[in-house]
């Protein structure tokens, strides 16, 4: 997935390039800082000493040193001083220059922390929010695994008013967990059904039961004519994912490298579903597949059955990906960022 946000410490991500939220000095610090110089070692003291400073806005490499990445790149954020300071443009140019020098250096992975976001007060909410929007368009023309990685366990709090107005579709929509726990319990539990459940019919689901019981189930071998219906039936699937992928893609006027990119889906995986009739993608590489084409909910219901998956309102992933198709939300990074403040799987392959 080329973006993905992850919940952990940035010091244990293993990728060719991690980020570090440094001062101007870049003498060490607190935070983020203090920790990936406490990971890396006394030698990148040594070696940030020798670089003379970095003005806000942008960044500076050097090696990885005992971290388990081969670079680490020390960029400048702005103090918060209530964002009539220019905080913004300086905030997104930390992360275009420390995209270009990953880029230079030919890394193929970068983690990033919420630069700014801890001792320099830069409010989370926005400071998520650039770091989403700059990565972004980075990713549009350039190709790249970037992680962002948060570090409290506290509940990221994207638009308040967009998590107030999920929460409350959710709060229509979500079945809740505990009924369809106990459908589940019944239909694997023969006492259950007997027991708790007056509304089925015993009789054909006893019978059900027993017929699965003594093995007859499945025992019976089909005759040459049921063997041909078969065949024939195989002979004519329907349309397969991968082949209603590209149909979409050339109906909707986009190239390949539009959809996939829009999708947060990685060349790899694109030209592996490409060149895969019988692909069998994950449920988030779909949805975000739906998302990017601008499907309706109807089209995207299509997409997913293609797939062998369904839309349920016993899923919160899936109440929330409804919830912005119903209103026309298609950025699949916008969507990404609430899923992952509802802790769900994040859209993308
Ligand atoms: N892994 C990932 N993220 C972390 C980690 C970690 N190990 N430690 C802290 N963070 C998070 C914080 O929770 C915050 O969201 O990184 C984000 C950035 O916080 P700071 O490290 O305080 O960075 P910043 O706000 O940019 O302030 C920079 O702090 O330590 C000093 O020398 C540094 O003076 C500079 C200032």
């Amino acid at each position: 997935m080329p973006l993905t946000i992850v919940r952990n410490d940035i010091t244990k991500i293993k990728c060719d390039a991690v980020v570090n939220a440094a001062n101007r000095h870049l003498a060490g610090g607190g935070g983020v800082d203090g920790a990936i110089h406490r990971a890396a070692g006394p030698e990148l003291h040594r070696a940030c000493l020798k670089l003379g400073g970095c003005r806000t806005g942008l960044a500076k490499i050097t090696e990885g040193f005992n971290m388990p990445c081969k670079y680490i790149i020390h960029t400048v954020g702005p103090r918060w001083h209530g964002g009539g300071m220019h905080e913004a443009e300086l905030l997104a140019s930390c992360y275009r220059e420390s995209l270009r020098l990953a880029s230079e250096y030919e890394c193929e992975s970068v983690a990033f922390p919420l630069i700014s976001a801890g001792a320099y007060g830069y409010p989370r909410e926005e400071a998520l929010h650039i770091a989403v929007s700059e990565i972004s368009k980075f990713l549009l023309k350039n190709e790249m695994t970037v992680y962002i990685v948060v570090y409290d366990r506290e509940c990221f709090k994207v638009s308040k008013k967009l998590m107030s107005d999920v929460t409350e579709y959710i709060d229509q929509h979500y079945v809740d967990e505990h009924f369809v726990n106990r459908q589940s319990a019944a239909m694997s539990n023969p006492s259950f059904i007997s027991n708790h459940s007056p509304r089925m019919n015993r009789g054909m689901t006893g019978a059900l039961l027993d017929a699965m019981a003594s093995h007859e189930y499945g025992k019976r071998s089909f005759s040459a004519r049921e063997e041909q219906g078969l065949e024939e039936m195989l002979a004519s699937l329907d349309e397969s994912f991968s082949q209603m992928l590209m149909r979409k893609i050339d109906e909707k006027g986009m190239t390949d490298a539009q959809c996939y990119k829009k999708a947060n889906i990685d060349r790899k995986l694109f030209s592996k579903i490409r060149g895969n009739v019988n692909y069998k993608p994950s449920k988030p590489t779909v949805i975000a597949f739906a998302i990017a084409l601008e499907l309706s909910l109807e089209e995207t219901k299509d997409m997913l059955m293609k797939a062998g998956f369904a839309l349920s309102h016993s899923s919160k992933f899936d109440v929330i990906v409804e919830y912005f198709i119903r209103n026309r939300c298609y950025d699949v990074f916008k969507i990404n960022e609430v899923l992952f403040s509802f802790d769900q799987l994040l859209l993308g392959g």
